[in-house]
């Protein structure tokens, strides 16, 4: 029996399949469509435009240029909604809507009648949440980024959202710049259409996407505005129909191999820490593991190539200028598993194969001469974090990567914000800041692991301090900060033991984190220390109760991959 495409799929049951397709077919006839194209398989579109999402601005010219693509090659393209996370727009964080959007994608793609999709997303959880469906839902995918801002200037400097937005905004608390200079910036930060400029999670995201193969080679780095991004998006409306005639699945394309170019992809661009959360999600829909260990071996092994805010000096628009993502790929080729397959069924060596004709090294460096020898992001462990924390090493202070010092401790996102800048808070410059409760049940686990200098400290001159949390940091930041402490203060872990004035030693060479405390204090002090409570209702209740820590991805307990029954 030859499987029903098109309208054909998967029909709403009303106990008559004759009838169903009947029903269908006459009230898709009321979109005013052919019955020559409504017999054409069918493309689905998930697109996010929102009010709420500004880096979704260049949306609806996307998905013209998709549905282009996919009548010129003979298939009948469908656009429909999904929710859209607009990372500054939601409270507490977009963090804990990450997973209720690869819900709502999964079951969309699953439900209607599409024989393959384009997922068009951008800003920073719509990526994953999208390739975290696209791997549940597997059926043909290809996602499609909208592409990064172009910069703004101010006074002759160009700016880019947000790690120009942090830089002025840190000067601002410094006193080193007054009010009416602020406010003129914050209308130049971000300017265009696309997500932020940098290599922060979004176009981290958007290189993850590209190097495991789930979109078109080249497309990861084009600016939102360009035309190129545009033409993009055709070609990106042409190869999906390839994939009905010929399908290659997610399942197909997200594989070990593939999740393992995609780290190195990472380490090499020196990308964001949400980056590993979201990578070992989408890993975890099809039962993929990611090893902390495995994970710094290929940092160790990775050097750092690009040198692009937060880490270095260019923007997006120069890493596209420079080479984009193939450049960089083409220099660690002999690290990467060449096998993998990508959404136009090339294997990465065919992508590979012919020689890069010119690179910009002032962005992309070569293998041989590297911005830093070791890759951006290391997995440390110790008794504050048994199940491990991220730090990336290419953003933080070299002076702080081996020390001891004197914690001050914030007990959680209200005292921090009360007692960060009190003039009488007892800190030292060589203190180590430590933030509690704002993991992924205790708080969503916000982007807060960037905790601020204490201005008293800010003013005298302080630019970095060792910072500790069970939160997240926005791909945009830098400073030694070590991140998604696991497992978390909320339930239980050890970071819920420290106290002010406790001692911890960090140490980049061990790759360790500990609290200079024997294990029966810690675990005396454990046992005083109140759990966080469950919301009673709604999908706040559903996330708090299934959401997994850091190492798993914080994924819902219920989503990840699951033999199907028997
Ligand atoms: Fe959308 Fe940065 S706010 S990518």
């Amino acid at each position: 029996m030859t499987k029903k495409q098109g309208l054909k799929r998967g029909l709403t049951h009303y106990g008559d399949n004759e009838f169903a397709a009947y029903l269908r077919k006459s009230f898709a006839r009321s979109m005013g469509i052919s019955n020559e194209l409504l017999d054409k398989p069918i493309v689905g579109i998930a697109m996010t435009p929102s009010g709420f999402n500004s880096c979704h601005r260049g949306m609806p010219e996307l998905v013209d240029a998709v549905s282009r693509g996919v009548l010129a090659a003979g298939a009948l393209p469908r656009e429909f909604p999904t929710i859209s996370l607009g990372e500054v727009f939601l409270s507490p964080t977009s963090m804990v809507y990450r997973n209720l959007m690869a819900m709502d994608t999964e079951e969309m793609v699953s439900a209607q009648p599409m024989d393959a999709v384009v997922m068009i997303g951008g800003c920073d959880k719509t990526v994953p949440a999208q390739l975290m469906g696209a791997a549940s839902a597997n059926i043909p995918t290809i996602q499609l980024v909208t592409g990064p801002m172009s910069t703004g200037r101010h006074r002759g400097e160009r700016l880019g959202a947000c790690t120009d937005c942090r830089r002025f905004w840190g000067k601002y608390r410094a006193n080193e710049i007054d009010e009416a200079e602020i406010a003129a910036i914050e209308g130049k930060l971000s300017t265009t259409s696309g997500t932020c400029g940098v290599m922060g999670t979004a176009s981290t995201m958007a290189c993850i996407a590209e190097t495991l193969g789930m979109s078109l080679p080249d497309s990861a780095a084009i600016p939102a505005v360009h035309s190129e991004r545009l033409v993009a998006a055709e070609e990106t409306g042409r190869a999906i129909v390839q994939l009905i005639n010929k399908p290659i699945l997610p399942s197909e394309i997200i594989t070990e191999k593939s999740v393992e170019n995609a780290f190195r992809a990472l380490m090499a661009i020196s990308g964001s820490t949400n980056a590993i959360v979201h990578l070992t999600a989408v890993a975890g829909r099809l039962g993929i593991k990611v090893s902390p260990t495995r994970l710094n071996e290929i940092s160790d092994e990775t050097p750092v190539l690009v040198n692009l805010k937060p880490v270095g000096e260019g923007y997006m628009e120069d890493f596209f200028a420079a080479g984009g993502l193939r450049a960089v790929l083409h220099e660690i080729k002999h690290l990467l598993h060449l096998d993998t397959i990508n959404v136009v069924g090339k294997t990465l060596a065919e992508v590979l194969e012919e020689p890069m004709d010119w690179v910009d090294r002032n962005y992309i460096k070569s293998f041989d001469n590297p911005i830093t020898d070791v890759g951006g992001l290391i997995s440390v462990k110790g008794n504050i974090a048994p199940d491990g924390a991220i730090f990336k090493r290419a953003a933080a202070s070299p002076e702080l990567f081996e020390v001891e010092g004197r914690a001050v401790v914030f007990e959680d996102l209200e005292d921090l914000a009360n007692r960060v800048d009190d003039p009488d808070l007892d800190v030292e410059a060589n203190d180590i800041l430590v933030l509690k409760n704002a993991g992924p049940v205790a708080a969503g686990m916000p982007e807060a692991g960037y905790l601020p200098i204490p201005k008293k400290l800010a003013r005298s001159g302080v630019k970095d301090m060792v910072r500790i949390s069970d939160a997240r940091m926005s791909g945009t930041a830098f400073g030694t900060i070590i991140l998604h402490v696991s497992p978390e203060a909320g339930i239980g872990g050890p970071l819920a033991a420290v106290e002010s004035g406790d001692r911890i030693r960090f140490s980049v060479k061990n790759k360790s984190i500990d609290l200079l405390l024997d294990a029966e204090t810690i675990a005396t002090r454990l046992k005083h220390k109140p759990r966080i409570k469950t919301p009673a209702r709604g999908y706040k209740s559903l996330y708090s109760k299934t959401v997994l820590q850091a190492p798993d991805g914080c994924d819902f307990d219920f989503l990840v991959h699951a033999e199907p029954d028997v």
